[in-house]
């Protein structure tokens, strides 16, 4: 992992893993902007993978397709001045809308548990923190990604408050779908996510625990920012002590 130390020592990596539809999104992207730090969604990123495969209808057991789509792939996140939000890029085009229907995530635990999409998209994620004051949220970044980080934070809800979330969501953006069929969705999800080899779905040992089934986003947010400062505290007194 590469660390560029010319950066200030008191910039942390926030590091936020949990279940889908948790609200780990929204809450990283409030801490960031909180903190002036830079947010990386990396669940878009397993996203937007999958978006490509299913357009070039790229078989995934055909490792060599898939090593040439990988490639052929080029992810960036571009701040939308009037959504306030990171926008996530598909090889210059923006696929914000799209990676977040139902079409990608029903094949997305699939394509985030191939190895070789794995390692090229842990090598981006590393890369996009290596200067630090990043909030990053996915399932392994506090276990694989930034083992180190200062801060690592597990989110999870109750599975039917996550399945109401996410239909709530959906219907924002005018796709209707069942409460039975995202129930289920989130369960394979959550049976895909932790059980697959590469990399499953763990609280790493020093994580701490963040139930959101009862708390709502400006909770959550104000937790981690009050986290995130008593880390910070820390690092500068670790630092100074050195
Ligand atoms: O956070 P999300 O629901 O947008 O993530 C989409 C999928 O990507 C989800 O099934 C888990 C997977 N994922 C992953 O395997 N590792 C990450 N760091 C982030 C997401």
């Amino acid at each position: 992992m590469v660390v560029d130390k010319t950066y200030p020592f008191n910039r942390i990596i926030i590091a936020i893993d949990g279940y889908s539809s948790c609200g780990k999104s929204t809450t990283a992207r409030q801490v960031a902007a909180a903190l002036n730090y830079s947010y990386i969604d990396t669940g878009a990123m397993y996203r937007a993978v999958t978006l490509y495969l299913l357009q070039n209808r790229i078989e995934l057991n055909d490792t060599a397709a898939m090593q040439n789509a990988l490639h052929a792939i080029r992810i960036e996140f571009n701040f939308n001045p009037i959504s306030r939000c990171n926008e996530t890029y598909l090889n210059g085009l923006n696929v914000e809308r799209e990676i977040r229907t139902q079409y990608v995530a029903n094949s997305v635990s699939e394509v985030s548990a191939i190895p070789e999409v794995r390692r090229a998209m842990v090598a981006q994620q590393q890369l996009m923190g290596h200067k630090r004051g990043v909030v990053m949220d996915g399932r392994d970044i506090g276990t694989h990604v930034f083992p180190k980080a200062e801060l690592k934070i597990f989110m999870s809800a109750d599975p039917l408050i996550r399945a109401q979330r996410r239909q709530l969501e959906l219907r924002e953006k005018g796709e209707c779908v069942e409460l039975s069929e995202i129930v289920e969705n989130i369960k394979k999800r959550d049976h895909n996510d932790t059980t697959r080899t590469e990399s499953p779905l763990r609280r790493a040992d020093d994580a701490q625990l963040l139930d959101t089934s009862f708390m709502a986003i400006h909770e959550q947010v104000a937790w981690v920012v009050e986290q995130a400062k008593i880390a910070m505290m820390k690092l500068t007194h670790t630092t100074s002590m050195a």
